[in-house]
């Protein structure tokens, strides 16, 4: 009895001592003093974010260059858009590419503008008023979450727009469930990998990076990445189908 006491005394500490202790969680997000002038000193999965464009920078987003520098048609084209198709376009700026995918979704589906900025929405509902264009519908959303209904969206687009959230992985993790069994997501990126392509580094984003910020959300797959553009790809994404 004395003998089997003193043991239990004898071995109660290296009992603690054996019990696996749980790491420490990695932070999401890592700030750094030295950074890109043009980033936010925000760093996610190695990445820095970029800063946000205000909104005084409508104009620059409608400029006539941007058919030659981008062919937003053949954007638009490598889309595969749909009559009835509900199409997201998630920081749509001044509304560049939603009014061009209006005729092509009909009345029966719809553009989801979404952006952050107030001021942005404006320009968007003027527009829409002027060329009586009944289909697209400005959503303010948060920079962690687009407001959009889950389940619910057949296209996300977001061109020129994911390096710059501010909480990558809060918004995407919203957009997964806003997306349609079977829903894509479409990031168009200026290519970091062509040193051609003359736009500042973190406004840049190459084709690995977006796969390996992807890589965090197991309901999407990698389908398609489309290389025809001038000076951007489009890294595609769907939803899987939920297993039954
Ligand atoms: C460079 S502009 C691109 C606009 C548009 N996609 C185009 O190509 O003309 C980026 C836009 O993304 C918006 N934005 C930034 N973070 C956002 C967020 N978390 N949710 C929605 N919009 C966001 C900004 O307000 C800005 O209007």
């Amino acid at each position: 009895m004395r003998t089997s006491l003193l043991f239990a005394i004898f071995l109660a500490p290296f009992a603690v001592a054996d019990e696996p202790k749980a790491k420490p969680a990695k932070p999401r997000y890592v700030m750094k003093k030295t950074h890109d002038p043009n980033g936010i000193g925000k760093f996610y999965l190695d990445r820095e974010i970029a800063q946000v464009m205000g909104y005084q920078g409508a104009g620059w987003l409608e400029r006539p260059e941007r058919e030659k520098e981008e062919n937003p048609k053949k954007l638009i084209d490598a889309l595969g858009l749909k009559a009835g198709m509900v199409v997201a376009d998630v920081g749509a700026g001044s509304g560049f590419h939603a009014f061009r995918m209006a005729p092509l979704v009909g009345d029966k589906g719809k553009i989801l503008a979404v952006d952050i900025q107030q001021e942005m929405l404006d320009l968007i509902a003027a527009r829409a008023k002027k060329e009586k264009v009944g289909n697209v519908e400005p959503v303010l959303g948060t920079d962690k979450d687009p407001k959009l209904p889950d389940g619910t969206v057949d296209l996300i687009l977001m061109v020129d727009v994911y390096h710059e959230f501010e909480f990558p992985y809060e918004m995407t993790e919203k957009m997964v469930a806003a997306l349609k069994p079977g829903g894509r997501m479409a990031f168009v990126e200026f290519r970091e990998e062509d040193p051609e392509v003359p736009i500042k580094l973190v406004h840049k984003m190459s084709e690995r990076q977006v796969i390996k910020e992807m890589a965090e959300f197991p309901a999407l797959e990698h389908t398609k990445t489309v290389k025809t553009l001038p000076w951007q790809h489009i890294v595609i994404f769907t939803r899987k189908a939920e297993k039954k």
